[in-house]
């Protein structure tokens, strides 16, 4: 059956009347309704943890611009929290783990968290924002990859050079192997829970599968993150929802990717987009690819910039608009306005819709 979205349709590489268009990060610190919101409940985890603000937050951008998805307002780092690993976020610290994983007994000692009851807050947002927006627009689901969830569980907290996570990757594989084993599983559950809870598509975020060495990529984190789209094109309920893998900075790898069945690829700022389109073919559909330091920038350069993007497809289906990595905080909202009418205006130029003045 045949969506009524176009962002389904795009991720299926199916015709488009306008080429559809979100942003990583879309609800978060740029918007002023966001930080409003962010001072009233006192921090990140306790807007995530409480499920109406949480949907308040994801419908923020919808309301805002014209925008063709939501994603639901969460974190990579809910299913280590359940895993009970000590989550806190402080103020531009970014996320840390009070409970680091580091050793067998570490890892053994993990236990799966339950779907509903340690990320019922999670499937109870979803429930609502489905609710919210019925036809209006489709639902994003996500998870980190299982190797970028280990950075984070491994190191404590974010990291530059990933020292403690890559001296275990070399010297204690098969520890890294059991840890990388259970976020996967407890991943494929986290995603058919949230499809079934009511998102219309899932996205992996592989922030960091791009830092590993040429050969690390595919055993590491392509390899667990294969087995998450296999999981699901396996489950009668799952099966047909458009998977969407994104490894930032791996550009290099999108033949390898697209080889796991998933129905598109996130691609950053750094990879040429014509050579990718031309690289995968119809085999998936492209997300991307707009540096967001763009949105720095006056109207006019932003619009020079998504044409210059919007050309590489013209009518051809299976382009998803969106920047390289999530919206920073300090864009002003405006700018993000004027991308998406760039987007607009190109798509209807290509379709013979509108003539350039
Ligand atoms: O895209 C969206 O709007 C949906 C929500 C979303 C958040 N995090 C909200 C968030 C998504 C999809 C994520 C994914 C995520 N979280 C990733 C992968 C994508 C990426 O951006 O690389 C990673 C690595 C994380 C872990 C994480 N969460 C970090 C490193 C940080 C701190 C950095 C930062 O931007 O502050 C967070 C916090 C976080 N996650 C915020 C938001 C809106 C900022 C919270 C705040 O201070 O208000």
């Amino acid at each position: 059956m045949e969506s009524k979205f176009r962002f389904i349709k795009a991720l299926k590489r199916q015709a488009v009347d306008s080429t559809p268009v979100w942003m990583m990060r879309q609800a978060g610190r740029y918007l002023p309704e966001y930080r409003a919101v962010r001072e009233k409940m006192g921090g990140f985890l306790a807007m995530c943890k409480t499920p109406e603000v949480a949907c308040q937050i994801t419908l923020q951008p919808l309301k805002r611009f014209d925008l063709d998805a939501a994603i639901i307002f969460s974190d990579i780092l809910t299913i280590p929290d359940a895993m009970g690993l000590g989550l806190k976020f402080q103020t531009n610290e970014g996320p840390y783990f009070e409970n680091p994983v580091r050793t067998a007994a570490d890892i053994n000692n993990l236990v799966l968290p339950d779907m509903e009851q340690d990320l019922g807050y999670v499937m109870q947002a979803v429930r609502l924002v489905a609710h919210e927006l019925k036809d209006k627009a489709p639902l994003i689901g996500f998870c980190g990859s299982p190797w970028t969830v280990a950075t984070y569980m491994v190191e404590g907290k974010s990291s530059k050079q990933f020292s403690v996570i890559k001296a275990m990757m070399y010297q204690e594989s098969a520890l890294l192997s059991a840890l990388l084993d259970k976020i996967t599983k407890a991943s494929c559950h986290y995603l058919h829970a949230q499809i079934a809870a009511g998102v219309n598509a899932v996205m992996v975020f592989d922030t960091w599968g791009g830092i590993l060495a040429n050969d690390c990529y595919q055993p590491f984190s392509l390899h667990y993150m294969n087995q998450i789209v296999q999981y699901l094109k396996s489950q009668p309920q799952t099966k047909d929802t458009p998977i969407l893998l994104f490894t930032k900075n791996g550009g290099q790898y999108l033949e390898k990717i697209a080889q796991t069945g998933c129905d598109a690829i996130g691609i950053d700022w750094t990879v040429d987009i014509k050579k990718a389109k031309a690289q995968v073919g119809q085999s998936v559909a492209l997300q991307g690819n707009l540096d967001p330091c763009v949105l720095y920038a006056n109207p006019k350069v932003i619009e020079a910039e998504v044409k210059k993007i919007m050309q590489v497809f013209g009518q051809s289906p299976g382009h998803i608009f969106n920047l390289g990595h999530g919206i920073y905080p300090d864009i002003n909202p405006e700018h993000v306005q004027a991308m998406i009418a760039a987007v607009r205006k190109y798509s209807a130029l290509q379709r013979g819709n509108e003539h350039e003045p």
